[in-house]
């Protein structure tokens, strides 16, 4: 496996996320990991991510001694390049001027890393490749032992290599869709110079968890909290596969669900699969208790603390059930181990809020852990969950509690939830559903005049919200054709008598969120 230390940039998990593509297991650590902890994990290579800060800057992260002693394969990327020519006696200069965006690179003789890969060969036969720069300091002297690898004009030491040590530095970022043949360095640098095997495969990543979860487990029982969403049912059917009937789900409808969503639920996994699954029908108790509330983070509580108690509740009927199985996945494990010197800060992904209690009296099933957004889907299709299910766009915890403005009522829900139908029914037909990232209505209580024949009618509004985003933490609403909205309007004013009127979301983020509330 690799090992990638992160000096704090918001690329390393998208190193991660390359190198993982090519089939090579890594893990993320922080810069400021013990020699000791390199060693125990025995990396058959290293890659040095970029960061914010500046080499030249006191007390700017270092990358521990281990990595250069340890004997094996070596890249520095961006910053980590340039720790890498610093500690090793080479310089470093400091700038304001940042350079960001494309550079063509010359890459000279053959190294290891770079040989025969080449987007243009120049008119005196030097091998260009088009990349992505983003940085302000470069190296200006190099380390003894290293030649030049790259250079542009404006960064005349765009990577080095010491092939003897098999250490290499390159400048320019090639984990980003941008340059090209980003792809391909990485996979020299793991597959080829680390000499890694390429086994990270869905179906290895199956058998694997299988196997864990069986050791793990045991013949004891494991419970779970499933939502629908993509995690905790992936979650399911690998421990159904794993442990079958000692798996028992808590599916809660809470009346704030897509249409039609809990029979969906329970058509594939207690139907379909056979998993245990007791479905709780609390659709009054939460709308109940949400009654004449209109506070956002208030009505968040509610969902949030009513889901808890019922799941406790639920629980306390099970006898003899020893595992918690959650679906945390990858980022959030990341997040929550920061370094030690809380200097490399990774970008925080949303929390689902309406978690499970912290003091309930079980053991931890994460089979997920390891495992990015994009492993999951992977793997949920290898364990035979249909694909659009798998590939959903995500779906909040409060569910339709935040996309009904103010206060919530079932009346309200009903009207959102048909709309929201006919949205997503046409944003699939049309093929736009896999274009953007997240895709619902959102209910406006409030009244607008329309004409019907000869009758006037005074009914509800219906906001449209399509937005194109990675991180979701950033997005841009979705450019979607006149001619789809006009059909979905049209769909949804005709076929359902309470709305009146259809307006889009032509907001970004920031600021305007994604959610409406
Ligand atoms: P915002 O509205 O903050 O949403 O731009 C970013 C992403 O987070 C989701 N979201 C939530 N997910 N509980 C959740 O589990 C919540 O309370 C919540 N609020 C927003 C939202 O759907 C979007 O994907």
């Amino acid at each position: 496996k690799i090992l990638i230390l992160d000096f704090g940039s918001q690329y390393t998990q998208l190193i991660a996320r390359r190198v993982r593509e090519i089939g090579v297991f890594c893990e993320i650590r922080a810069f400021d990991m013990d020699d000791q902890e390199i060693i125990d994990f025995a990396p058959k290579g290293i890659i040095l991510a970029g960061g914010p800060e500046s080499v030249a800057e006191e007390g700017s992260p270092r990358a521990p001694e281990a990595v250069f002693s340890l004997g094996v394969p070596v890249l520095g990327i961006c910053y980590g390049m340039q720790t890498m020519a610093e500690q090793m006696g080479g310089k470093v200069q400091c700038s304001d001027v940042r350079e960001f965006g494309y550079a063509q690179i010359r890459s000279h003789e053959n190294y290891a890393l770079l040989n025969g890969i080449s987007d243009h060969i120049a008119n005196n036969g030097v091998p260009l490749l088009d990349v992505w720069m983003s940085h302000g300091d470069k190296v200006v002297e190099m380390p003894e032992g290293f030649s030049l690898m790259a250079s542009t004009e404006s960064c005349p030491i765009a990577g080095m290599a010491n092939e003897a040590k098999k250490f290499y530095g390159v400048q320019f970022h090639p984990e980003v869709t941008h340059t090209k043949q980003g792809g391909l360095i990485l996979s020299r640098f793991v597959a080829d110079i680390c000499e890694c095997k390429t086994l990270w495969t869905p179906a290895n990543i199956a058998d694997d968890a299988i196997t864990r979860m069986r050791n793990q487990v045991g013949d004891k029982k494991v419970l779970l909290a499933l939502s629908g969403g993509v995690d905790s049912s992936v979650v399911a059917a690998l421990l159904h596969k794993a442990i079958g009937d000692k798996l028992t789900c808590v599916f809660v409808d809470n009346g704030l669900l897509r249409l039609d969503e809990g029979d969906q639920v329970m058509s594939m996994f207690a139907e379909n699969m056979g998993v245990n699954v007791i479905r709780v029908n609390a659709q009054e108790l939460f709308l109940g208790k949400l009654a004449g509330v209109a506070d956002p983070e208030q009505k968040r509580k509610i969902i949030g603390n009513t889901f808890i108690d019922i799941f406790d509740e639920e629980a306390a009927k099970l006898t003899d059930v020893d595992f918690l199985a959650q679906g945390t996945i990858y980022p959030d494990v990341i997040e929550s181990a920061a370094s030690k010197t809380g200097k490399a800060h990774v970008i925080k992904s949303h929390h689902n809020v309406g978690g499970l209690p912290e003091d309930m009296q079980f053991e931890l099933v994460e089979p997920l852990r390891e495992l990015f957004k994009d492993e999951v889907r992977k793997l949920g299709v290898e364990l035979g969950l249909p694909p659009h299910m798998v590939y959903r766009h995500p779906f909040p915890g409060p569910g339709l509690g935040v996309r009904i403005l103010g206060e919530v009522k079932k009346d309200y829900a009903d009207i959102l939830r048909r709309a929201d139908a006919i949205f997503i029914e046409e944003l699939r037909a049309s093929g736009w559903y896999d274009k953007t990232s997240q895709a619902f209505a959102v209910f406006l209580p409030v009244k607008s005049v329309g004409v019907v024949g000869d009758g006037r009618r005074y009914e509800y509004v219906v906001a449209l919200r399509a937005v194109e985003t990675i991180d979701f933490m950033t997005a841009r609403w979705a450019h979607l054709p006149y001619d789809l909205l006009e059909k979905v309007s049209g769909r949804i004013i005709n076929e359902i008598e309470h709305i009146s009127r259809v307006t889009y979301d032509v907001s970004s983020k920031p600021p305007a969120t994604i959610e409406w509330e």
